[in-house]
């Protein structure tokens, strides 16, 4: 699990106390939280209460990042957050001052071009409801940036915090070792050194 570094300093407009009135908590006031955003700067309101899931969604119109559970269960919700997988639902948006911000909006280049995992996840038939298919293709870009040439059964544990509830991850599975195979030049689910003793995926905040 991904340990909370603490709550970053709120800011100083927060901490002056002139934020607005919270609508239906009047006791509480707006805090302002600056940010990089999907490569952008990014600067919003949101209660002290709110959860980053649900700025980002509400706050921030990014709808992309799903909610399952809300508690942590199903990984839904991932994001990148300084390029380390977090479930969205239990990170509290004022935790994501300064930080480095990725979501699933932001996985395409900017021109539109599909990023090789969304590629493959067409290819592959990896997309059924696709409700789940936004938190996968964020941790499964985290897995591959900590472990580029990842065997199958890496890539299960990685992904074993995001729940399908129609692909049965076969084809999420091929998704991902074909991505792996095109980016490193070996054969899909091949060889790879010894597992880590704690992928990210299984370190992602709230993974169970
Ligand atoms: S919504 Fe299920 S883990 Fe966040
Ligand atoms: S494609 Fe429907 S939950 Fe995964």
């Amino acid at each position: 699990m991904i340990a909370p570094e603490g709550l970053p300093s709120a800011h100083p407009a927060a901490r002056s106390g002139q934020g607005s009135p919270v609508s239906g908590n009047p006791g509480a006031a707006l805090r302002t939280v600056s940010c990089t955003l999907n490569g952008e700067p990014a600067c919003f309101g949101v209660a002290p209460f709110r959860t980053l899931l649900d700025a980002l969604r509400h706050e921030l119109g990014l709808t992309g990042t799903k909610k399952g559970c809300d508690v942590g269960d199903c990984g839904a919700c991932t994001v990148l957050v300084d390029g380390a997988p977090v479930n969205a639902c239990l990170m509290l948006a004022v935790e994501a001052e300064g930080r480095r911000i990725e979501t699933i909006e932001g996985l395409a280049a900017p021109g539109g071009e599909l990023h090789p995992l969304q590629r493959n996840f067409v290819r592959c038939g990896a997309a059924q409801c696709g409700f789940c298919t936004p938190g996968i293709l964020m941790m499964a870009k985290a897995l591959l940036a900590e472990n580029p040439r990842p065997t199958e059964a890496e890539i299960r544990f990685g992904l074993a915090g995001n729940i399908c509830r129609c692909t049965g991850y076969t084809k999420i599975i091929e998704a991902v070792a074909l991505t792996a195979s095109e980016v490193c030049g070996v054969p899909a689910g091949g060889a790879s050194p010894a597992a880590p003793a704690r992928p990210a995926a299984a370190q992602k905040r709230g993974a169970r």
